[in-house]
Order: C-alpha cells, then structure tokens, then sequence
C-alpha cells in the first residue's frame, strides 16, 4: 500500500476563535475535492472545539500542537491527549522545535508525550530535526538519530499508521529557506532507515514522513515528488487559504 500523503498546517499561535472558524470553513471548501491524500490543520488550543464544529462534515483531521503527558492532574498550563480528543482532534505535534528551542522540552519529556497520545489512540507526530549549527558541524544525522530513537524509546506499534514523524531543519522553519529536495530526501531515507531498525521493516514503510520548514506554493511539487516524503508540515503558508489551496492540490 502506498502511503497516503498528509499535509498539514500549523497554525501556531495565530488566529482568535471567530478567524480560526473563518480559515477553517474557507480550507474546508478548497478540500472539498480531494480524496487520495489527507488534510490536517492544528489551530490553537482555544480555537479547537469550535473548528471541529466547523469541520464537522469534512474529512480534515484536527490536531493538538501539544498534548501532555499525564491524562489530567496539577499540569498547569498543559493540556492532555484525552482534552485534545474531546475537543475533536485525532493527532497531535509533538517535539516541535519551537518547543524544543524556546520551552526547553528534552528528548526525555517528548518521549513521555509520545506514549500517552499512543494510550490515548491519538497519533502523535514526532517532530525531529537539526540546526544550523548542527549540520554545518555535519552532526545532522547523530542529531537525528538520538531524537528519533530517544523520541520513541520504549514505543511498540501495532501499524505504521499510529505514529507520524516530521522532519523541520531548524534553521528552514520560518526563514524562508527550504532543504533543497535532495537534501530532504537524503534525510528522509536515514530516517526512514532508522525506523526499520526500531520497529519492524513492514511498519516502517507505513509510517509517514513529513517534511516541514519554509514549505509554500512554490516548493510543494518538487519536495513532495521525492520517494520518502509523504506530506509536509507548513506553518506560514498554512494561514492563507491561497496558498495551502495549492499546497493541498500539489502534482508531482
Ligand atoms: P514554516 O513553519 O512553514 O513557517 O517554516 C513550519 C513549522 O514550524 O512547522
């Protein structure tokens, strides 16, 4: 079975509730017509219930951008799997880099918040990727391997379909520089190696890799042409109808 693509937005935290719903309802009628790839958009914590009310008759997937590791208790400020799902998500970001970068989260703690969104059955999607200073150091692939194999210590899956892993080169997110497609694919095909070492070879090949980090009008075709990317992450160019319109619609 070919793996189906996925392209996702990441709102991060943009839009009030009353803008979510109206992006929501304008992606909704450009997705209208599609039916071999999947749509995703992961809105803020406090615009998602109303966009799953928005989407209700749509087949987008909602996301958290977050989802905690404990199921509920004295986590201020966190939310758990089982919140986001109430709230009409089936996935959730986790490991972004922003969190990462800005919030301190350690490969330990992203761990933690892969196995409750596996217990909760909402599919996690693992983002991973290095920065400048990391590639030109040539450190990119030892970078990956550890938040990979740390980011899914102790992960047992039963298909390739419960988990999603994101690829964003740190210094490709919100800059305006994209990995060029060789380099994504180089990249892809290592970690896609890499998931045949931890899980068995016939989930692996299920399991989806998305590439993130400055994706736009332009750049989807080529980047999604490659063997190993099977969707894309977008945050910028996921806030205007236009151009995720034609990031959905990409022909490779
Ligand atoms: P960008 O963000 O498309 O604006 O580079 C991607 C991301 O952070 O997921």
């Amino acid at each position: 079975m070919p793996r189906r693509p996925l392209l996702a937005g990441n709102w991060k935290m943009h839009l009030t509730i009353s803008e979510a719903k109206k992006l929501a309802s304008s992606i909704a009628q450009s997705a209208a017509d599609v039916q071999d790839r999947d749509v995703m958009i992961s809105p803020p914590f406090t615009a998602l219930a109303a966009v799953a009310e928005t989407l209700s008759d749509t087949n987008i997937i909602l996301a958290g951008q977050n989802a905690s590791w404990a199921a509920q208790g004295a986590f201020t400020g966190d939310i758990s799997p089982l919140m986001l799902k109430d709230a009409g998500c089936s996935m959730a970001i986790l490991g972004h880099s922003e969190r990462r970068h800005i919030f301190g989260e350690s490969n330990d703690m992203i761990n933690k918040r892969v196995q409750s969104c596996l217990s909760t059955d909402l599919v996690p999607i693992l983002c991973i990727g290095e920065t400048l200073e990391e590639r030109e150091a040539e450190n990119t692939f030892r970078v990956l391997d550890k938040q990979v194999r740390l980011g899914l210590k102790d992960v047992s899956l039963k298909t390739g379909n419960e988990i999603i892993v994101a690829y964003e080169p740190v210094w490709a997110i919100g800059t305006g520089k994209t990995a060029s497609a060789d380099q994504a694919q180089e990249v892809h095909a290592f970690v896609r190696n890499l998931l045949e070492d931890i899980f068995e070879k016939n989930i692996a090949t299920e399991i989806r890799i998305l590439y993130g980090g400055s994706v736009n009008a332009e750049n989807v075709d080529v980047l999604m042409a490659q063997k190993d990317v099977d969707g894309a992450l977008v945050g910028g160019a996921a806030l205007k109808t236009e151009s995720f319109d034609r990031i959905i619609h990409f022909q490779s």
